[in-house]
């Protein structure tokens, strides 16, 4: 199952050579399973990075890596530094091509880190690869640069105090809104998001077992997932999360209305409602994510006071694969 063993440092987009052994302190390994050692190394660092505040992987990503640690196909990691594991890559099939994460994502092996899932890309076929960063700077922009990748998005973090100071709101009535019903609104609420998120590259196309997956998530509660209906059909939806702190922070996790719905004050109803149960699950302050390029999202959350907190980036590059073949870029 190990796919690659990498001693000392790559140049940038060279692939990694044929298994070869055990990975040798400060070297670099790529495998497409993890044992339970390794697993065990990779949850330590993770935990770590969490509990120091540092942003580690995607929900994709965590998904991918259960599947490594279950031996499923689909995704290759990459360890650096055997005993002690100080860094950590991983690159994941998506939809649209592939995706790599790097943690953290200010490693100081980034670059060969990249260049080795790169290589394990080009040996699948390769495609286009995406790499996201949390809290991308300047010298995210020259890695990315000298991986040879180019920016393709950016996707704010925004906060703003909670409870919304009186008046924030607006003047539109606040939608009535129900809990997620498990039993029965799974085809209309994908329905509903499919259709507002129509060709977004994480949250259009799910289908039932994304579904079922974002659900199984040990912090879901169906009571966080407030649904609109209108004549019986859900026409729009606030998935809230709660980030126990301290200090306790809600999140808008996905909110989307019905194209059919929209601009007629149903999404500003749903973001008021969904801050107004996450105070009520003791949340200080509100977070979310939002496109740079969403003009309507990011003028809704501006007028509720919303600020920017972060910017996360994802960079993109167009991998060879070794039959020669170059993939079109799917851009998003
Ligand atoms: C973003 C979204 C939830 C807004 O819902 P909506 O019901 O259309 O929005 P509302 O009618 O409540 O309008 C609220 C505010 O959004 C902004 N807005 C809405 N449509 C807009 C548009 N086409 N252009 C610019 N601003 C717009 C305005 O600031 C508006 O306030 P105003 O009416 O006082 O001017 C909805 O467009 C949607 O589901 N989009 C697709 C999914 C998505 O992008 N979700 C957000 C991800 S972070």
């Amino acid at each position: 199952m190990v796919a690659g063993v990498v001693a000392g440092s790559l140049g940038a987009m060279a692939p990694p050579p044929a298994a070869s052994g055990r990975a040798l302190p400060g070297g670099i390994e790529v495998v497409d399973h993890l044992d339970a050692d390794r697993a065990a190394a990779v949850t330590a660092l993770l935990s770590g990075l969490r509990a120091a505040g540092v942003p580690t992987v995607n929900d994709g990503h965590a998904d991918a890596l259960e599947d490594l640690r279950a031996g499923r196909d689909g995704a290759v990691a990459c360890l650096v530094g055997a005993d002690p594991l100080t860094a950590y890559g991983q690159l994941v099939r998506t939809p649209a091509g592939w995706e790599v994460a790097v943690v953290p994502t200010g490693a100081a092996a980034a670059a060969d880190i990249l260049a080795a899932l790169a290589g394990a890309a080009a040996a699948r076929g390769g495609g286009p690869m995406r790499w996201w960063v949390a809290g991308a700077t300047g010298d995210s922009d020259r890695l990315a640069a000298a991986a040879g990748m180019t920016a393709e998005r950016t996707l704010l973090q925004l906060r703003c105090p909670l409870p919304l100071p009186a008046g924030t709101a607006g003047s539109g009535p606040v939608p009535a809104t129900r809990p997620f019903d498990p039993d029965r609104d799974v085809p209309g609420w994908l329905a509903c998001n499919n259709r507002a998120f129509a060709g977004h590259p994480e949250q259009g196309g799910w289908d039932e077992a994304t579904f079922a997956r974002r659900r199984a998530a040990s912090w879901f509660d169906p009571g966080d997932l407030l649904v609109a209906e209108e004549g019986g059909r859900i026409i729009g939806s606030c998935w809230t999360k709660l980030h126990p702190g301290p200090p306790v922070a809600g999140e808008i996790y996905v909110i989307g209305v019905d194209p059919s719905a929209q601009g007629r004050g149903l999404g500003r109803g749903l973001t008021v409602a969904g801050l107004a149960h996450l105070v009520d699950r003791g949340a200080t302050e509100g977070l979310l994510y939002v496109d740079a390029s969403n003009a309507a999202a990011l003028a809704l959350y501006a007028s509720l006071g919303f600020v920017e907190h972060r910017r996360d980036r994802c960079y993109l590059m167009d991998v060879v694969g070794e039959d020669g073949q170059r993939a079109t870029t799917a851009r998003s």
